[in-house]
């Protein structure tokens, strides 16, 4: 059995299986989207919940050192978007990392991504739908018209709120006025579920309307993040306000990053979603003109900007206001432009517009994203054959796109914005660490002409250098980094926001920063011998990294979502799998 879990798919068995191959001539995807469309596609899906609704916490614990995370987690995305491109390139299809590892890892973790994938796409979006509701709500009310709060927070926000005595006076006023049903109180994220309702409909209706819809709201909101850029910039300097890029902390010392190291790194989780996105890009293979080349282009692309300007907008924000007046700003965006700061009433309301479409954009590529994986799946025989049944008319999953619908609306009934939140993160890191690990194993290959090709630098040497150098930076930062790593209760419960101590002191004690050290060195002599990719092994390692900020509840819940798909695998996938020896035929054919 051991051997059957990990059997391979070839990648040209892969090519001929897709909607394009001999198989499947007559049921292909439409094949509309240019290089430009992936490119809006993947700044669709980046720029939206991430940095429109917790920028505001991250410059608040980081001060302007923030824009030094938003750098870090922009290469290690970098070093994956490299990965992705190299995959995509060479197995144009649209199951992305589901078919990545399928090809490299074999069945059973291609499952295991498959299902992680679900967390990505479908979990990620219930969170872009309650911020979307958020803002689409704040707006509503600037503009006169109050959406009572029982009906914009979701059920469970109201009642932790109420249970922990919080200041959230939004969430209590959902819980004390809400209309009751006997004694259930009737609280629900309206907004949430319509906007949902809205973008589930439009996936379904097909490829080309959906790209016209989001090449229109990005050109809107890249429009508006730059109008935010320059308007901020130009009155930092014209206001004289340059000296808060410089504050000064609770010692009195000025310094780009008030609160240490420790500070940044407080907000690696809020960044990283904030960069989640490019990777969607991949899932439209199928439907895109050229996809070998256009693919990389379209990732690599939205990334850049993305980074481009989310540093720009850091530098903005804590250029307008001292970092501490951030506390709890949930629209910093639009805060910069309240009276206590620039006092420019037009631009609040042009903010919150441009906060919902951005988040509408996010919403539709990751709901389109999520149906295109499970065809493949279906594909694949490890989901039933109706994932995989494309619309007569208009060529979309249309089965698979209505399920995603479902699973992204029912949660927002009964879950809340924190928990969907860290699980999106946890699984995507997990799936971006397999798809940077799986291009170690693909054979290497010939540059062909007109495809990318992701640079073959040996890190053989290099890479351990890298490594070194990292635990002597570490140590010099922090005498007791690596002895506190052994010292510690590895409960994974240390308290990073008392603020008396360093990042370095209190990050180190977790076994999962153990883990990590033990997997790099690892690394390092796996990679010494067969003579490893430098742009992969650098990417498995900084993903593995940002992982080891995820909490040990993150990590309960994660696996047990993956024990659950393990079961629902052995029970389904692996008999039915065309791989499998009794469907074998069906491969052949
Ligand atoms: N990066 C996407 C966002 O920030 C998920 O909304």
């Amino acid at each position: 059995m051991s051997e059957s879990l990990f059997r391979k798919k070839n990648i040209s068995s892969i090519l001929s299986e897709s909607g394009d191959g001999p198989k499947n001539a007559d049921f292909g995807l439409k094949r509309v989207l240019s290089a430009r469309d992936l490119t809006f596609f993947g700044i669709a899906a980046i720029l939206g919940a991430g940095s429109f609704s917790s920028l505001g916490y991250a410059v608040f614990n980081g001060g302007p050192g923030v824009i030094l995370l938003f750098v870090i987690t922009g290469i290690a995305c970098g070093f994956t978007a490299l990965c992705y491109s190299e995959f995509a390139s060479r197995i144009p299809i649209a199951g992305s990392a589901y078919t990545y590892a399928y090809a490299s890892f074999g069945e059973l973790m291609a499952w295991i991504i498959g299902w992680a994938l679900i967390m990505e796409y479908s979990i990620g979006n219930i969170y872009v739908a309650y911020s979307w509701s958020d803002y689409f709500t704040s707006l509503m009310a600037k503009l006169g018209m109050k959406i009572p709060e029982y009906f914009s927070t979701s059920y469970m926000e109201a009642k932790d709120a109420v249970m922990a005595g919080s200041n959230n006076a939004e969430a209590i006023a959902a819980w004390n006025t809400a209309p009751l049903v006997g004694s259930l109180r009737i609280i629900v994220d309206i907004p949430a579920l319509l906007i949902n309702f809205l973008i589930t409909w439009l996936v379904y209706r097909g490829i080309k309307e959906s790209r016209n819809f989001s090449n229109l709201m990005v050109i809107l909101k890249l429009g508006i993040v730059l109008l935010i850029i320059i308007v901020g910039g130009y009155l930092i300097f014209a206001n004289d306000l340059t000296a808060n890029w410089l504050p000064e902390n609770n010692e009195g010392i000025k310094s780009f990053m008030p609160n240490g190291f420790g500070g940044v790194m407080l907000a690696v989780s809020s960044v990283f979603f904030a960069y989640i996105g490019f990777d969607a890009v991949s899932v439209l293979a199928e439907e895109s003109k050229n996809p070998q080349k256009d693919l990389p282009k379209g990732m690599i692309l939205s990334l850049v900007i993305c980074t481009t300007i989310y540093i720009l907008l850091s530098l903005v924000l804590t250029g307008v206001a001292n970092y501490r007046s951030f506390e709890g700003v949930g629209d910093p965006l639009a805060f910069i432009f309240e009276k206590q700061n620039l006092d420019i009433a037009w631009m609040q309301i042009i903010v919150a517009v441009t906060a919902v479409v951005a988040m509408t954009s996010v919403l539709l590529v990751f709901q389109m994203g999520q149906p295109r994986v499970w065809l493949s799946m279906s594909r694949d025989g490890l989901l039933p054959s109706a994932f995989q049944k494309l619309h007569p008319k208009f060529k979309t999953p249309s089965f698979a796109t209505i399920v995603t619908g479902l699973v992204v609306g029912l949660p927002i009934i009964f879950t809340d914005k924190t928990f969907v939140l860290d699980f999106t993160s946890i699984a995507t890191l997990f799936a971006f660490v397999l798809v940077c690990g799986g291009v170690l194993l693909i054979p290497r290959k010939e540059k062909i002409p007109g495809r990318f090709h992701l640079p073959y630098i040996n890190g053989q040497i290099i890479y351990p250098v890298i490594i070194i150098a990292a635990i002597i930076i570490a140590q010099y930062l922090s005498p007791v980094y690596f002895k506190d790593m052994f010292n510690y209760d590895f409960s994974g419960n240390a308290d990073y926001t008392s603020g008396s101590q360093s990042f370095m002191d209190l990050a180190t004690p977790k076994i999962s920063l153990v883990i990590f050290w033990l997997i790099t060195i690892l690394l390092c002599i796996i990679g010494f011998v067969k003579k490893f990719s430098l742009i992969p092994l650098m990417g498995v390692t900084t993903c593995l990294y940002l992982l080891t900020g995820m909490t040990k509840e993150n990590w309960a819940w994660f696996i047990g979502w993956l024990v659950i798909g393990i079961i629902f695998y052995l029970s389904y996938g692996y008999k039915k799998s065309k791989l499998a020896p009794q469907n074998s035929e069906e491969t052949i054919k």
